[in-house]
């Protein structure tokens, strides 16, 4: 199944799943997952991990080579871009979607520079989420108790042309628990409100239940790194207790792998879908 762009399957009325890579290993094992499931399965590779990198090039084009070679649909999308050169540059190398974050901006300022990187993405085919209503802790900049509004919401979507909407609705990034409230009932008024498949950020916070209820009320692209980060670091670091002398980064690196990949087929197979 070849590359395809995220705006292929991130539809209504199903719950697709989208996990960050920052190693290699993180692709391979989303792909993994993914092919258990049976599911398609989105890559994303944030402004973070690039400036981790210190490039996009090197770890974009191990992202599209993988899922090129994969058993089901996957798509490599560009996450949390606040630079516009990045989304040029994830543009040209063939990235089929990316989320241009303006949120910090106020409304016109949002406005005005989502609509033109929109029109840039659009006269190259790349589809693009956008986001409003400042998702919690990231980078501090987000407020943990933002709220996205559905009018506010419908007129952005509007005025930017964007093909998907990242919402606030209760969530906040980089949660090493699950206990966000996530709020349902704006989640069912917004889907109602907005004409473009809404996107939950910092989901690692919410409980399989909710994230359920979430995808059930509205939510189509759900977006998900700190948890897998957890699953896979727990697993290095039982191998590394088990083995003390190792030094081969195979050895500990592999069962981090594999774990996130029983994770993602989980979550994709289980968790996110309609019940
Ligand atoms: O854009 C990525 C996400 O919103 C991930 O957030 O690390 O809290 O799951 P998380
Ligand atoms: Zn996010």
């Amino acid at each position: 199944m070849p590359l395809v762009s995220a705006g292929e399957f991130v539809v209504a009325g199903a719950g697709v799943g989208a996990f960050n890579v920052i190693q290699l290993e993180h692709a391979e094992a989303l792909i993994a997952g993914a092919e258990a499931a049976g599911r398609p399965v989105i890559l994303q590779i944030s402004e973070n991990a690039v400036r981790y990198h210190a490039a996009l090039e090197p770890i974009a084009v191990a992202c599209l080579a993988a899922a090129r070679a994969a058993k089901v649909p996957v798509a490599v999308h560009l996450d949390h871009a606040t630079s516009p050169e990045l989304v040029r540059e994830a543009v040209g190398l063939g990235l089929g979607s990316v989320m241009y974050d303006a949120s910090a901006l106020d409304y016109d300022a949002n406005v005005a520079a989502t609509a033109e990187i929109t029109a840039y993405c659009h006269e190259h085919g790349v589809w693009v989420e956008a986001e409003l209503g400042e998702v919690g802790g990231k980078d501090g900049v987000h407020a943990p108790g933002a709220r996205t509004d559905p009018e506010e919401a419908a007129r952005f979507v509007a005025a930017t042309g964007v093909d998907a909407l990242a919402v606030a609705v209760g969530t906040s990034h980089a949660m090493t628990d699950r206990t966000a409230a996530v709020d349902l009932g704006l989640i069912a008024r917004l889907r109602d409100a907005v004409p473009v498949p809404l996107v939950l950020h910092g989901s690692s916070g919410v409980p399989d239940e909710d994230l359920t209820r979430a995808v059930e009320a509205g939510i189509v692209k759900v977006n998900i790194a700190t948890h897998l980060n957890k699953v896979f670091t727990a697993a290095v670091r039982a191998y590394l207790a088990d083995h003390p002398t190792v030094v081969d980064t195979r050895k500990y690196l592999a069962p981090g792998r594999d774990a996130v990949a029983r994770e993602v087929t989980r979550l994709i197979g289980t968790v996110l879908t309609r019940g």
